[in-house]
């Protein structure tokens, strides 16, 4: 039961402008002028890419490290000078005193002992000093979704009611401390702050759709408190050092019936779910209990200090199919966070709090989320665009329309963006914000259905039509992040340009890769991209020169592209954080042995991947990977 999530995040039927008028393309930077006038058949657009040369003769390269050639192994590797340790493998207890179960390589641990151990398939993690050091913290991680097919035995046979726990105690976050000890991170066990939040945790819900009507159910008749988190991807240190995440693929998770909602039917639900925990836990079947959906698909904030914290969805940012969300401030110290939701033609948001950043950390900025502005992005043809407000009122977000109040707007924001008119993206993944310059950073993974039969055609920024190998592309804002008008254009346009068809070369100048995913800026304002080709395509057709998935590193001054590492079979990377002096980074390794065909057969585990353990029959398992450069300096530079 492996899960394909590339084939199944479409589900936005509005007929929002896709192709923009080129107006001015003299003024735009070469990368992006190279892809317009391709648009507009001015150019052959493999001459105009095929002039860019690998490198930059004669420039000194910023990217000190030996660049990985593409792998097919299944094991990590590292430049010459680096080292890695692996720890917090799922099941590994996180380490509450007094219950720490060891992990079962047959899958035998109950979902009592899941409760209490690192869950399945870790996606976006943040490492929070303790101290301010750099060698002792807390991590949080994120588990992003189940192969039931590894977590149970059995796999899917005999489904109970056991079985449906033990998923649920497998997704959510972890919390665990972490030492660096002889040059390795270790898990500190017991410890205080060690911590599961999973699908069964309570979390209380704040900000302007908190109580509203579409909110309640059955169980929370108040509408201001919901079990669980679901689909949690990227993942953010906020200034005051909270942890946010964003719930991607939650729709995946509920029963909608044959007969369903409009409502439902533009979040992508199902007439049946793909997890069938509602056989099991009714509050999945929404044709039952057809407001509990609307209780995911929020930013989620974690106070990682304290491990009494309810934790919170914040529903003035909006509701999506989140992949994270990342914060900066603006000059007179209100909070900008910046979102994208990971689903094809869906859009970029951008929220801006009433209030200021308050000095006093997590307990002084309890409510800063909860009061502000929502914007989603409209990317225009002549490389600028605008923030266009997502506020019950305005436009067409009246009562008249539908929207009774700023409640049902962000319930409803995928309609709301509809009809503003805001751009319709590529799968928006991770986002970076680059504080001194302004400029933001986006990868856009990929979007097959770009400009095929009933779908929304190319535009200036998503201009591939089947689109398979994605795209960074970066916006300013205008008065340092307040401004509702930016200036963008792309970084790169991901691909190989061995390949035959156009819109799968792309033009980076270096090491190839494709659905790049995972975006951090690292120390020296170098950009950490990690891949996410599906294990469907992996090592094949036009993705056969790329190898596994990979981690690289990019300049953005020059946009040259270096590998840095690359993953086991059939895995993502993904999570990305630095300790406070940039000498070691924590990535995530996640799905290992990730099935191509959706099968999951759980008789035959490693048949792709037996990462990390690389014994007999064993499961492959997502980890947590820690790197150094052996002479302790700082990672990349
Ligand atoms: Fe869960 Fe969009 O990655
Ligand atoms: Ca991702
Ligand atoms: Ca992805
Ligand atoms: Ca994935």
């Amino acid at each position: 039961m492996a899960k394909d999530f590339d084939h199944m995040e479409d589900s936005n039927p509005s007929d929002n402008p896709n192709i923009h008028e080129v107006s001015n393309p003299a003024r735009r930077q070469v990368l992006q002028t190279t892809v317009w006038l391709a648009l507009l058949g001015q150019v052959n657009p493999l001459l105009a890419m095929g002039a860019k040369k690998q490198g930059k003769p004669g420039t000194a390269s910023r990217l000190n490290f030996q660049a990985l050639p593409p792998s097919v192994e299944d094991f990590v590797q590292v430049p010459p000078g680096y080292s890695f340790n692996v720890m917090a493998a799922w099941g590994e207890a996180v380490g509450v005193a007094g219950h720490m179960p060891a992990y079962k390589a047959d899958a035998s641990n109950t979902a009592d002992e899941q409760a209490l151990q690192l869950g399945m398939h870790h996606d976006g993690l943040v490492f929070f000093p303790l101290n301010n050091s750099s060698s002792h913290g807390v991590i949080i991680t994120n588990h992003e979704y189940t192969d039931e097919g590894l977590l149970h035995p059995d796999g899917t046979e005999n489904w109970s009611a056991e079985k449906v726990r033990k998923s649920q105690h497998a997704v959510g976050f972890s919390v665990f401390e972490t030492r660096l000890v002889d040059k390795a991170w270790q898990m500190v066990r017991p410890s205080a702050f060690a911590r599961r939040i999973t699908a069964a945790t309570q979390f209380a819900i704040t900000g302007p759709a908190a109580g509203h009507r579409l909110m309640q159910t059955a169980a929370d008749p108040q509408g201001t408190r919901v079990l669980g988190t679901l689909g949690n991807c990227a993942s953010s240190m906020t200034p005051w050092g909270t942890y946010l995440s964003g719930e991607e693929n939650w729709s995946y998770y509920f029963s909608a019936g044959e007969k369903m909602t409009e409502h439902h039917q533009r979040w992508g639900l199902r007439a049946k779910s793909y997890y069938q925990w509602e056989m099991h836990d009714e509050r999945f079947d929404a044709a039952k209990h057809p407001n509990e959906p609307n209780r995911f698909g929020w930013i989620v904030e974690v106070d990682p200090m304290d491990p009494n914290s309810t934790p919170v969805k914040r529903t003035a940012i909006g509701r999506g199919a989140h992949e994270g969300a990342w914060v900066t401030q603006t000059g007179d110290g209100r909070a900008v966070v910046y979102s994208g939701e990971d689903a094809r033609f869906e859009y970029i948001y951008k929220f801006i709090s009433r209030d200021k950043i308050a000095a006093g950390g997590a307990a002084a900025n309890r409510e800063l989320l909860d009061h502000g502005i929502l914007y989603v992005a409209r990317f225009d043809a002549d490389g600028t665009g605008r923030w266009l407000p997502v506020v019950h009122g305005q436009g067409p977000l009246t009562a008249q329309n539908g929207y009774a109040d700023q409640g049902e707007v962000l319930i409803k924001a995928r309609q709301a963006s509809d009809a503003l008119g805001a751009t319709k993206m590529d799968r928006p993944e991770w986002l970076t914000i680059d504080r001194d310059s302004g400029w933001v950073y986006c990868t856009l993974t990929n979007n097959s259905n770009r400009g095929q039969n009933k779908y929304p055609g190319v535009d200036a920024a998503n201009p591939r039509a089947n689109n398979t190998m994605g795209q960074i592309i970066r916006w300013k804002d205008d008065n340092a992040f307040a401004g509702d008008r930016f200036v963008w254009n792309h970084l790169l346009l991901a691909g190989d340009p061995g390949n035959e068809r156009a819109e799968a070369k792309g033009n980076i100048q270096g090491d190839i890769f494709g659905c790049p995913d995972g975006l951090s800026m690292g120390p020296g304002g170098l950009l950490w991209i990690e891949t996410d080709v599906h294990s469907s395509q992996l090592n094949q057709g036009e993705f056969k020169r790329i190898g596994n998935n990979q981690m690289l590193v990019c300049d953005p001054q020059t946009a040259e592209v270096k590998r840095f590492l690359t993953g086991p079979n059939m895995c993502e990377i993904t999570g990305l954080s630095f300790t406070p002096d940039g000498t070691t980074l924590f990535i995530n390794i996640q799905h290992p042995g990730e099935s191509p065909t959706d099968k999951g057969d759980p008789k035959y585990p490693n048949q792709y991947s037996s990462w990390p353990d690389h014994v007999d029959d064993n499961r492959p398992r997502s980890a947590t990977v820690a790197i150094r450069k052996i002479d302790g300096g700082i990672i990349g530079l």
